[in-house]
């Protein structure tokens, strides 16, 4: 009898012309294109065409592409009030799926769709994150790009553009990678023909849990805790001792240092240059290669590296974003993933149902008679 497949390691569930992650060479590939060569040379709008149409985008394409996202942002806004309390919720991932779950895509043209529901992630997820604060929403500018208008929609004042810039990247980073629990989620609901709005919510929860989007919160958690350089091998050793995760660190399919923290340093050298700096910078680095070698004692066998939450955590602090903001700006950028698998999942998957071994009591036999 085969062992049962856990966590589905290394089953091969798809046939997809969408990304390539390559554990053992650290690399990702996003339809023929290394993330390298594409984060911060492309706008997240670029990242979308790639995704959803196969090739970036010329000019004139990608100014259409442009006024689509920045209309969709605006109708978003208009569909605020309809959202009655969805966005009084205490985490604004929880106020974002709440919030997503009212949309409609209903008779809109898939490619409609799919610029629908990305402009609504961004616009929900800003008017979200203010609703905590007390705040009211801000009307999004339909002629600023997708990364500068998220700034300013959860600030309420236009951002640096340096700071715009390295949102951009960090959207395009994120926005494909390979079929993670939460891509795999969306493309489950796709392949029982339900709609994309349902993928995309169902999607947000999986990403939302810890071991997935929900690890750059708790690794500026973690830094905070440390607080100094010298202080990371004691706290770790303290943490692992008691059985528990080190966030940031490891990941199922890169044995090698996750490729995207990488690019994500890039645009946080780069907001270094323009005078944005990060505060812990330099904490980071020290309790990476302490978390490194802590791991590496514990599970030599296995290679433990830092992976895209931990630079993550250090790029969107720096940009002063709010750490409760962290998961639901990795929805902004991977919702553009999700829609290319739900499409290319309805294009040519059949229904995902995998099987499972039994292992409980069955009925007694019923004596004959
Ligand atoms: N801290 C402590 N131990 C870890 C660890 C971490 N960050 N990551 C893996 N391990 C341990 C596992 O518990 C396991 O130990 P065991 O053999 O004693 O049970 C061993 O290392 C091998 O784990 P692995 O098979 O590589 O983990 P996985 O593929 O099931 O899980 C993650 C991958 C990402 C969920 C896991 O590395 C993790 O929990 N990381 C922290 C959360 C995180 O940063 N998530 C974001 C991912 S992008």
């Amino acid at each position: 009898v085969q062992p049962a497949s856990d966590g589905l390691e290394d089953v091969v569930v798809a046939e997809t012309e969408l990304s390539l992650v390559d554990g053992e060479a650290g690399r990702l590939v996003v339809r023929g294109h290394d993330v390298e060569a594409l984060a911060g040379a492309v706008p997240f709008e670029a990242m979308c065409s790639l995704l959803w149409d196969g090739a970036l985008p010329d000019v004139p394409r990608l100014e259409r592409t442009r006024r689509a996202l920045g209309r969709a942002r605006v109708e978003a806004h208009e569909e605020l009030w309809r959202l009655g309390s969805a966005l009084d919720a205490a985490e604004t991932m929880d106020a974002l799926r709440a919030a997503l779950s009212h949309l409609s895509v209903d008779g809109l043209a898939p490619d409609a769709a799919r610029w629908r529901i990305t402009g609504a992630t961004a616009v929900f997820a800003a008017a979200g994150s203010r609703a905590r604060r007390g705040e009211r929403p801000v009307p999004p500018d339909p002629e600023r790009g997708h990364a500068d208008d998220l700034l300013r929609l959860l600030e309420g004042a236009a951002p640096h553009p340096a700071r715009a810039r390295a949102l951009d990247a960090y959207l395009v980073t994120v926005a494909e990678h390979g079929m993670n629990a939460s891509t795999f989620t969306a493309r489950v609901v796709a392949s029982t023909r339900s709609d994309a709005v349902s993928a995309v919510v169902a999607a947000l929860g999986a990403l939302k849990g810890p071991l997935h989007g929900g690890a750059p919160g708790p690794v500026l958690d973690m830094l905070d805790a440390i607080g100094a350089p010298e202080a990371a091998e004691g706290w770790l050793a303290r943490e692992l001792a008691e059985g528990r995760r080190i966030m940031g660190l490891g990941h199922r399919v890169y044995r090698v240092r996750d490729p995207r923290a990488a690019v994500l340093e890039r645009a946080l050298e780069r907001l270094a240059q323009e005078g944005i700096g990060s505060r812990v910078v330099a904490l980071a680095r020290a309790v990476e290669q302490a978390a490194v070698r802590a791991l590496a004692e514990r599970h030599p066998r296995r290679r433990l590296a830092a992976n895209v939450e931990f630079a993550t955590a250090v790029l969107l602090d720096a940009l002063g974003l709010p750490r409760a903001f962290f998961t639901p700006t990795f929805a902004v950028g991977r919702v553009a993933g999700w829609l290319a698998h739900v499409e290319e999942q309805r294009a040519r998957g059949r229904l995902i149902r995998p099987s499972q071994r039994y292992r409980g009591p069955l009925p007694p036999v019923a004596a004959s008679a």
